[in-house]
């Protein structure tokens, strides 16, 4: 079906080129670009108007090595130029709140995820603005390893915690694309059609074991559910609850 597509645009093809980056150049990145990259993502869409997120610019080597051995000792996030702490920040509406006697402690599910999605959206406009302008990158979902410990080394107040990082930098090594499960697979027309789900699964494993092979990567043959199962089966970051309820989200 995604064969079958001829419509396109620079953003279309921009996002059809998207890729993890690891490995960054040398390259130092003008701080003008990051105030470029933030400014645009700053336009997301926010629920009610809340725009419940602030982000961390970090570029000081010794935090990104603390932050890399946080997030489980992953080299890029020590090596690359530019790390962003894209965070749910619930300070701002705390501050109207107080101008009329009310306060926040008492928050709950849906604020402690419009806070998540709005830092989301705007992370993802900003990921998408830097490729625009040559930057590339990868989102740090280890900054959730040790939410607290993250909100400490970027000296985070109560309220506001780092929903994900972000590496960004000129590009040093380029991976190959990634394949994706079938256009067919994700898309449901009108109703969704659960019978697909196997069939799926099996094209997708297939996919993904002829690409991590064509890398010279070891894998099974059932590729992605393996790797899904092995990291899934248990439940992960279990903590992450009560350690955000010490960091002023309540997602109950
Ligand atoms: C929210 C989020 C968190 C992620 N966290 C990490 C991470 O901590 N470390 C890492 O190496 N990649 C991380 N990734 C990158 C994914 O592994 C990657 O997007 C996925 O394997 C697909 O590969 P691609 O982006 O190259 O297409 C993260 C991606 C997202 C969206």
């Amino acid at each position: 079906m995604s064969e079958e597509i001829k419509l396109t645009s620079e953003t279309i093809e921009l996002l059809h080129k998207r890729v993890s980056v690891r490995k960054y150049s040398d390259e130092p990145v003008p701080q003008e670009m990051i105030d470029a990259v933030l400014s645009a993502a700053f336009r997301a869409p926010t629920s009610s108007n809340i725009q419940a997120y602030s982000v961390v610019v970090v570029r000081d080597q010794d935090i990104k090595d603390e932050l890399s051995v946080l997030t489980g000792n992953q080299r890029w996030v020590a090596q690359t130029p530019v790390f962003l702490a894209f965070c749910a920040d619930l300070r701002g509406m705390e501050g109207a709140l107080e101008r009329h006697e009310h306060d926040l402690d008492n928050n709950n599910l849906e604020i402690g995820l419009v806070s998540s999605i709005d830092a989301t959206l705007v992370g993802m406009s900003a990921y998408l603005a830097a490729e625009s302008v040559g930057l590339q990158g990868l989102m740090i979902g280890g900054v959730r390893n040790d939410t607290k410990s993250v909100a400490k080394a970027l000296g985070l107040p109560s309220k506001v915690y780092c929903v994900f990082g972000m590496c960004l930098g000129f590009p040093g090594e380029v991976p190959k694309l990634k394949p994706r499960m079938a256009f067919d697979h994700m898309v449901h027309h009108d109703q969704y059609d659960a019978d697909k789900l196997h069939a799926g699964l099996d094209a997708y494993d297939k996919a993904l074991a002829d690409h991590y092979r064509s890398l010279g990567r070891e894998t099974t043959d059932a590729s992605w559910t393996d790797d899904i199962d092995s990291k899934f089966a248990e439940p992960r970051r279990d903590d992450l609850r009560e350690a955000l309820k010490d960091l002023g989200f309540d997602f109950r």
